[in-house]
């Protein structure tokens, strides 16, 4: 089964840089995808390469993607837009258009954008054993980690407004014969019955999908790894992040001290303390704070002496 790994942790503390540590080395022996979803994209930095339309073949076995944000909102608005034209046909009177054309500055269409471009990208990508996904630091991460369910519940909540209104259709129509709406020809039957009625279809259909996407996100081939630093406000960062994942129901399976050195040693193991309290039973992995590594030099920047994912368990969904 191919497998998904987040990297997730506080800004700067080096999420980009082990993603591509990680996606390196397990190219050796596997196929391997990774997908930048930061806006600030530096995986093409990272590797010394530029990307061509988004997308960049590093090795035989390792491909590099890199979302383009604006793109991808735009696209998902004009796809939203198409979908309710087609299903208010008969609305057309309210002037539709006027409220599509401030849809684009709605909060949350970021997030839904990038949500719907990782369920494209694990659907579609079948050919890769691992795919690496790293992302941006974590309050928007645990925002578009938490959508799925954010937008079940909503979707529950819909159909039942909506089966009110199929209901209230079909007693009106009994009373005084087929509704119509939009006097103008074409008249258009009103659907009562909930196998035909395009709005409770679509949203079966949206419920269906994020009900996939959550049960990939949750499951024994998915994986959170948080990075973070020797320090206390990366503690505190880790631990809301811990928090989070664990209300979702998502499973932590790796823990990176990243930037250890001689000078923070004491404060690496006081940190590494506190994650035993917090995630005692996920493995933790330290990785040394290397020499300032350039392109061009002898060792890479993706290229660390540490055996990154060698510690990593993959067991079942985590209970919560
Ligand atoms: N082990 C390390 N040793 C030395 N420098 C490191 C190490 N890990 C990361 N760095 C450096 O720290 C900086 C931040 O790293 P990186 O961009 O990977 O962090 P990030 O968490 O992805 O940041 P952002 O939140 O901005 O995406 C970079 O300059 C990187 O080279
Ligand atoms: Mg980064």
């Amino acid at each position: 089964m191919m497998k998904i790994l987040f990297y997730t942790g506080k800004g700067g503390v080096g999420k980009s840089t082990m993603a591509a540590a990680a996606a390196w080395q397990l190219s050796r022996r596997h196929r391997v995808l990774i997908v930048s979803l930061d806006p600030a994209h530096n995986l093409g930095d990272i590797f010394c390469v530029t990307l061509k339309n988004g997308a960049k073949q590093l090795a035989e076995n390792l491909h590099l993607r890199e979302v383009d944000l604006k793109k991808l909102s735009r696209d998902y608005l004009e796809r939203e837009v198409t979908v309710l034209t087609d299903t208010y046909k008969y609305l057309q009177v309210l002037n539709l258009d006027r409220y599509f054309s401030i849809l684009k500055y709605s909060p949350g269409i970021e997030e839904y954008a990038l949500l719907t471009s990782i369920e494209e990208t694990i659907r579609k990508e079948k050919g890769f054993d691992y795919i690496i996904f790293d992302t941006p630091p974590t309050g928007l991460t645990l925002r578009f980690l938490a959508l799925p369910q954010v937008t079940i519940t909503w979707i529950d909540r819909l159909m039942q407004i909506r089966r009110q209104i199929l209901e209230k259709r079909y007693t009106i129509q009994k009373i005084r014969g087929p509704l119509k709406e939009g006097q103008k020809s074409p008249e258009i039957r009103l659907e009562f019955n909930e196998d035909e009625d395009g709005v409770i279809q679509r949203l079966k259909t949206m419920k269906n999908n994020y009900d996939t996407l959550n049960g990939i996100l949750q499951g024994e081939d998915c994986g959170v790894v948080l990075v973070f630093n020797p320090d206390v406000l990366s503690l505190r960062e880790s631990d809301r992040l811990i928090d989070g994942l664990n209300e979702l129901g998502l499973p932590l399976r790796l823990l990176i001290n990243n930037k250890v050195s001689e000078e923070n040693r004491e404060m690496a193991s006081r940190v590494e303390k506190e994650f035993k309290k917090m995630a005692g039973e996920i493995p933790l992995q330290r990785v040394a704070l290397s020499e300032a590594l350039y392109c061009g030099t002898e060792q890479k920047l993706y290229d660390i002496p540490e055996d990154l994912l060698s510690n990593l368990q993959w067991k079942e969904k985590k209970d919560v």
